[in-house]
C-alpha cells in the first residue's frame, strides 16, 4: 500500500522556483491577459512576483482576470483545463463535491451541463447555492468561487445540446446519472435502445439535461509563493448588482 511521504522542504521549493522560472520564460501565462487586474501583470511583473518581490494587482473585473488564468492553463494543462469542483450540500445540510467541465463563463456567472435529476440537481433544486474551485497544478494556482445558482433558459441548453457528439446525445438519454445501476449491460441496452431510436433523426435535448449557471459573490485567486507565503486575492460583493471589492487574505 502507497504511504505517505514527507518532501523535504527544499526539494519542495526547488521544483517549485524551477517551475515558476519556466511560467515567466515562456511569458505563456499572461500571453491571453487583457484588460485590468491580474490579467494585465506583464512579464516582468510576474518574474519579480516569481522571486517574491512583487504582489497580485488587483483590476476591475474578477471575470477577465478568470479568462486570463484559464487560458494561460488551457495551454499548459495536460487535461481538461476547465475542469473544476463543484459543491453542493444536500437536504441535510450534508456538502457533497464533484467535477465538471465549465462550458462558459461571463459577467453573468459560470455555466455547466448536467442532469437535473442527478444528486448534484436534486441537491441544487434545494439549495441553488454552490461553490466552484479550480486547480491548475501545472501553474500552481487555484480559483475559488462561490455564488447563486438558476437554470440556463432552454434555449441555451438547446444550443449547447446540438453542439455535442451524437454519441454524447445518445448517452445523455440513456444515462440515468446517479441512480443505481445493476450492471454496465443495462447501460449499453439503454444506449442501444436510443441510438436506434434516433438512427435517423436528430437527438432533441432530453428535458432533463440542463445547464446551471453560477452567479458570484466572491472569487478568489490564489497563486503559489515560495516557502508558503501565497498570494491571495478575494473579489466579493454583496448582492449581484453591488460593485466588486477587493481583498488581500493572508495566506
Ligand atoms: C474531469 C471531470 C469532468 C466531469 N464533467 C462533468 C460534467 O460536465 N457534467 C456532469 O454531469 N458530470 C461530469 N462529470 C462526472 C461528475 O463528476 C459526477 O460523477 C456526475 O455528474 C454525478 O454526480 P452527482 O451524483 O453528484 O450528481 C465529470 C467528471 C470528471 C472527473
Amino acid at each position: 500500500m502507497a504511504r505517505y511521504r514527507a518532501v523535504p522542504e527544499e526539494s519542495k521549493y526547488g521544483t517549485c522556483l524551477a517551475g515558476a522560472r519556466r511560467t515567466c520564460l515562456s511569458g505563456i501565462a499572461f500571453r491571453a491577459g487583457v484588460g485590468n487586474g491580474i490579467a494585465s501583470l506583464k512579464e516582468t511583473e510576474v518574474s519579480q512576483a516569481d522571486s517574491g518581490t512583487s504582489d497580485m494587482v488587483a483590476g476591475d473585473d474578477p471575470i477577465a482576470a478568470f479568462a486570463a488564468w484559464l487560458a494561460a492553463a488551457g495551454e499548459k494543462e495536460p487535461n481538461d483545463p476547465n475542469a473544476m469542483a463543484l459543491a453542493t450540500v444536500d437536504s441535510d445540510g450534508l456538502p457533497d463535491i464533484r467535477m465538471v467541465l465549465l462550458k462558459g463563463v461571463d459577467a453573468a456567472g459560470f455555466v455547466f451541463f448536467t442532469n437535473s435529476e442527478s444528486a448534484k440537481g436534486e441537491e441544487l433544486a434545494v439549495h441553488p447555492r454552490a461553490a466552484l474551485c479550480f486547480h491548475w497544478k501545472s501553474l500552481r494556482r487555484q480559483v475559488r468561487v462561490r455564488g447563486l445558482v438558476s437554470r440556463v433558459s432552454d434555449s441555451e441548453a438547446d444550443a449547447y445540446f446540438a453542439t455535442r457528439p451524437k454519441d454524447s446525445q445518445i448517452g445523455a438519454w440513456a444515462s440515468k446519472q446517479s441512480r443505481p445501476l445493476e450492471g454496465r449491460f443495462a447501460l449499453e441496452k439503454e444506449v442501444a435502445r436510443f441510438a436506434a431510436k434516433y438512427a435517423l433523426a436528430t437527438v432533441p435535448r432530453p428535458s432533463h439535461w440542463v445547464g446551471y449557471r453560477l452567479a458570484p459573490l466572491a472569487i478568489e485567486f490564489w497563486r503559489d509563493r515560495p516557502f508558503r507565503l501565497h498570494d491571495r486575492l478575494l473579489y466579493h460583493r454583496e448582492n449581484l448588482d453591488a460593485a466588486w471589492r477587493t481583498v488581500k487574505l493572508f495566506p
